[in-house]
C-alpha cells in the first residue's frame, strides 16, 4: 500500500529535491510542512501544486496543535523530517533559533507522531525518518579515518550541537517507546535549489555578480561532497529497507578542499558564462576564518553500501558542471532571493571580515 507521507522542510534545498524524487517514484499522499522562512521557497515545489495528491502547508514544526491536527487530518503514516535551521554561520550569529527549531521542533514532531502511532495501535509499517548531518561527529585531522555510525558525537558549532540534540531525541523515542524512528547522517550536499548562503551557490552567484569570493582561513578545509539526488535516493532506500532504530551514514566518498572547489567553479564559469563582469580567479579573497571551523569531514559509507545496496551515482566533476549550468540557466530563481534580508545577512557576516 502506498504511504501517506509528511515531508517537513519540503520547500528547502534537500527537502524540495526529495519531494520531487518521491513524487516521481511513488504513489500516495504527499504533504509538505514548511515555515517558508528565508530558505523555504514555495517556487521550489510550485510545479506540483496542481496535483491532487500534493499539499503544501505553511506552518512551524514547533506548533504542537498544528502538527497534531495535520498528522490526524492527513492520516500520516510516514514522516521524513528535513525542517531545520541549517547554516553554520547563522548559528554562530544567532544560536537561539537553532535550539528552537532543531531541538524543540524535532521534539514536537516526535511527540505528535508518537501520539498518532499509539492512537492507531502502533502499526509496524509507520516510520519517522530524521535527516541529520555528519557534523555531529566533530572534526577530523588529515590522517584520521572517516566517521562511522559508532563514532562518538562531538559537535562543535551551535548548529551541529542542535542537530546532535535532535538525533538523541529520535534515538531515545525508539529505545524508550519502541517508536519506529530512523536516523540518517549525511555529508555536504550540492546541486540545484541550494540557497546562496552555502559555499557552492554563493561562489557561483558572486562570480556572476563580480563580487569577491570569500574563502575562510587557508581554504584547506575538507568536506565530503554528495549530489543532492544521491542523498534523496539514499533516504528512500533507508525508509524502505532499514529496520526501526537503524542509523546510516551517507556520503560521497569524495573529499575535496574548499579552495579546489572554488578554483573549479571559477574555471567552469569562465568556460560556460559569456557575460562575466570580472575574471573569476581574480575575485578570490582569503578572509578571517569561521570561529570553531571544523577542519575535515569524511564519511565511512560501507554499512549502507553493504546492507542496503546504495552507492553514490554522481561523478563530482560532472555534478559540479551540471550545478553551475543550473545556476546559469535559472537566474530568475536566485535573483528573487537577493532580498533585503539576504543583503543584511551578507553585510553582517562578510562586511567586517578582513
Ligand atoms: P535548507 O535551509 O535549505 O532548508 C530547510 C527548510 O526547513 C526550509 O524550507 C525552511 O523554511 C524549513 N524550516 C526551517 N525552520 C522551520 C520550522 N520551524 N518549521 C517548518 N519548517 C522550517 O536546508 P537543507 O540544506 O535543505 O537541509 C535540510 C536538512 O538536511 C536539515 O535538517 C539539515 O540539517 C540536513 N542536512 C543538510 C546537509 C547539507 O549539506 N545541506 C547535509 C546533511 C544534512
Ligand atoms: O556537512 C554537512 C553540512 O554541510 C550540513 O549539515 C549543513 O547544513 C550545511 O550547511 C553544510 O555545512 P558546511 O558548514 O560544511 O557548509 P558551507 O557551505 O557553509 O561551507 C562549506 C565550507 O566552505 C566550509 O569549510 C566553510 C567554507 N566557506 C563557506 C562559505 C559560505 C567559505 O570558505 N566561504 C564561504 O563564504
Amino acid at each position: 500500500m502506498s504511504k501517506r507521507i509528511l515531508i517537513t522542510g519540503g520547500a528547502g534545498f534537500i527537502g524540495s529535491n526529495f519531494v520531487h524524487h518521491w513524487c516521481e517514484n511513488h504513489e500516495g499522499r504527499v504533504v509538505v510542512l514548511d515555515i517558508l522562512g528565508y530558505a523555504g521557497n514555495e517556487a521550489n515545489v510550485s510545479d506540483l501544486a496542481s496535483q491532487d495528491r500534493f499539499r503544501l502547508v505553511k506552518g512551524d514544526i514547533c506548533d504542537a496543535p498544528l502538527v497534531a491536527k495535520l498528522l490526524e487530518a492527513e492520516k500520516i503514516d510516514t514522516v521524513v523530517h528535513f525542517a531545520a535551521e541549517s547554516h553554520v554561520d547563522r548559528s554562530i550569529l544567532g544560536p537561539a533559533a537553532f535550539v528552537q527549531t532543531n531541538v524543540v521542533g524535532t521534539f514536537t514532531l516526535l511527540e505528535a507522531f508518537r501520539n498518532r502511532w499509539n492512537s492507531e495501535g502502533q502499526p509496524s509499517d509507520y516510520r519517522f525518518l530524521h535527516v541529520s548531518t555528519d557534523e555531529v561527529y566533530g572534526s577530523l585531522e588529515a590522517d584520521d579515518p572517516p566517521f562511522t555510525e559508532t563514532t562518538p558525537y562531538a559537535p562543535n558549532s551551535p548548529y551541529s550541537a542542535s542537530k546532535a540534540g535532535s538525533d538523541h531525541l529520535a534515538r531515545a523515542y525508539f529505545h524508550t517507546y519502541g517508536m519506529p524512528t530512523l536516523i540518517t547522517n549525511c555529508s555536504n550536499n550540492y546541486g540545484p535549489y541550494q540557497f546562496p548562503e552555502k559555499l557552492i551557490p554563493l561562489m557561483c552567484l558572486n562570480i556572476l555578480l563580480g563580487k569577491s569570493l570569500p574563502v575562510y582561513g587557508d581554504g584547506q578545509n575538507v568536506r565530503d561532497w554528495l549530489h543532492v539526488s544521491d542523498h534523496c535516493a539514499a533516504i528512500d532506500v533507508v525508509l524502505h529497507q532499514a529496520n526501526p532504530g537503524d542509523v546510516y551514514n551517507i556520503g560521497g566518498n569524495n573529499q575535496v578542499k574548499n579552495l579546489d572547489i572554488v578554483h573549479s567553479l571559477c574555471d567552469l564559469m569562465s568556460e560556460l558564462a559569456s557575460d562575466l563582469p570580472k575574471s573569476p580567479r581574480d575575485l578570490i579573497t582569503f578572509v578571517t576564518d569561521r570561529p570553531g571551523h571544523d577542519r575535515r569531514y569524511a564519511m565511512d559509507i560501507s554499512n549502507i553500501q553493504k546492507e542496503l545496496g546504495w552507492s553514490p551515482a554522481y561523478n563530482f566533476e560532472k555534478g559540479l558542471r551540471q550545478t553551475v549550468e543550473w545556476y546559469l540557466n535559472n537566474r530568475e530563481w536566485w535573483q528573487a532571493l537577493l532580498s533585503e534580508e539576504y543583503k543584511g545577512y551578507y553585510d553582517n557576516l562578510y562586511g567586517n571580515r578582513p
